[in-house]
C-alpha cells in the first residue's frame, strides 16, 4: 500500500497548535453520556439518589482520562517512536517514519489535555483517590509478551497500537455532538477526534504494511494475536466499575447484580462487535482474516461467527 500523508496541513489543523478547549461545565448537563456509565439508569443505583449518579459519572470521566493518558504515553507514543526510529522494520516508508514524530507530539498533547480537563471539573480535587490500578491493557500486553518470542516485542506493540488507533475514533465519535454532555468534555473529545481521524488513516497503512512485509512465521503469530488485541482494548475493566459501585453506596451483592445486567454476555458481545466493526473490516481487507490461523482465533474471541 502506498503511503499517503495526512500530515501536510499538520501545522494548521493539529490541535496542539490551537488554544486549549473551552472547559465550561454547564449546570444541569452530565459529564458523560449516561448509557456509557455502568450502573447509571439502573433501579438499584437510581435508589441511591443524584449524588451517587453524579459520583459514578465523575469516576467514569476520571478513568476515561487516566486511560487516555496511559494509552498515549505507554503505547501510542512508544510505538510511534519505534516507527520513527526504524520504519523499515515494519515495512513503512521513510516519509511515514518521519511523520510518526508528529503523532508523538499529538499524543503527548492529548495526554496533557486529558489531565487538564480533570483538574478543571468542579469537585474533582475533593474526590478521594481510588486504589491505583494499572489499566488492564498494560497487564494484558505484559502477559502476551511473556508468551511470545523475545524478538516479537516490537511487533506486539505496533500491532496493539495499530488496533487501538483504528478502533478509537468510532468510540469517540458520538460525544462531541451529544447535547446532554458538558462543553468541557465535548470540546476535549472533539479536538482529540480531529487528530485521531488523521492517525486512523496512518495506522490503516501501518496494519497493511506490517502484515504485507511479514514473513510467514511472523504472520502465524500476528494473525491470532490481532483477535486477542481487539478484545484486550475493548474489554471493560469490571473490577474498577465494581469499586465505583461500592463507593457510590451499593452493597457487594447489588453491585454484582448491576454489573451482571450492564455487562451481560449478550450486551457485551454486541457492543464489542459494534465497536470493532471497522477494524474487523480492515482485517478482512488486509488479508489477516484469510490466514488459516486467524479465523479460529477471531471466533474464539467472539468477534465473528
Ligand atoms: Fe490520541
Ligand atoms: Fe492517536
Amino acid at each position: 500500500m502506498e503511503y499517503q500523508s495526512r500530515f501536510e496541513d499538520w501545522y494548521t489543523y493539529s490541535t496542539v497548535h490551537k488554544p486549549l478547549p473551552d472547559f465550561t461545565c454547564e449546570t444541569g448537563l452530565v459529564l458523560f453520556p449516561p448509557e456509557l456509565v455502568p450502573g447509571v439508569g439502573h433501579p438499584l443505583v437510581d435508589k441511591l439518589g443524584d449524588h451517587a449518579v453524579h459520583r459514578l459519572m465523575m469516576r467514569k470521566l476520571e478513568s476515561y482520562n487516566a486511560f487516555t493518558e496511559k494509552l498515549e504515553y505507554k503505547a501510542v507514543m512508544a510505538a510511534s517512536i519505534k516507527i520513527a526510529e526504524d520504519p523499515q522494520a515494519f515495512g513503512l516508508s521513510e516519509q511515514a517514519g518521519r511523520e510518526a514524530r508528529l503523532i508523538v507530539t499529538d499524543e503527548s498533547h492529548h495526554a496533557y489535555v486529558a489531565i487538564e480537563l480533570i483538574k478543571r471539573i468542579p469537585g474533582f480535587s475533593e474526590l478521594p483517590p481510588l486504589t491505583p490500578s494499572q489499566p488492564p491493557f498494560l497487564r494484558g500486553l505484559e502477559e502476551l509478551e511473556r508468551g511470545l518470542p523475545t524478538e516479537f516485542a516490537d511487533d506486539l506493540l505496533i500491532a496493539f497500537v495499530a488496533i487501538s488507533e483504528t478502533l478509537i475514533t468510532s468510540i469517540l465519535r458520538g460525544i462531541p455532538r451529544d447535547p446532554r454532555v458538558v462543553s468541557a468534555v465535548r470540546n476535549t473529545v472533539r479536538d482529540h477526534c480531529i487528530d485521531e481521524a488523521r492517525h486512523h488513516s496512518y495506522f490503516v497503512y501501518v496494519v497493511h504494511q506490517h502484515w504485507a512485509s511479514s514473513t510467514p512465521d511472523r504472520r502465524e503469530i500476528l494473525a491470532p494475536l490481532y483477535a486477542k488485541l481487539i478484545r484486550l482494548f475493548l474489554d471493560p475493566d469490571v473490577d474498577l466499575c465494581r469499586a465505583w459501585l461500592l463507593e457510590a453506596g451499593l452493597d457487594p451483592y447489588d453491585a454484582e447484580v448491576v454489573l451482571r445486567d450492564y455487562y451481560s454476555p449478550e450486551r457485551l458481545a454486541a457492543s464489542i462487535r459494534a465497536d470493532s466493526f471497522p477494524t474487523l473490516k480492515l482485517m478482512e481487507r488486509v488479508g489477516v482474516l484469510g490466514h488459516p490461523t486467524a479465523r479460529r482465533a477471531f471466533v474464539e474471541q467472539k468477534l465473528i461467527d
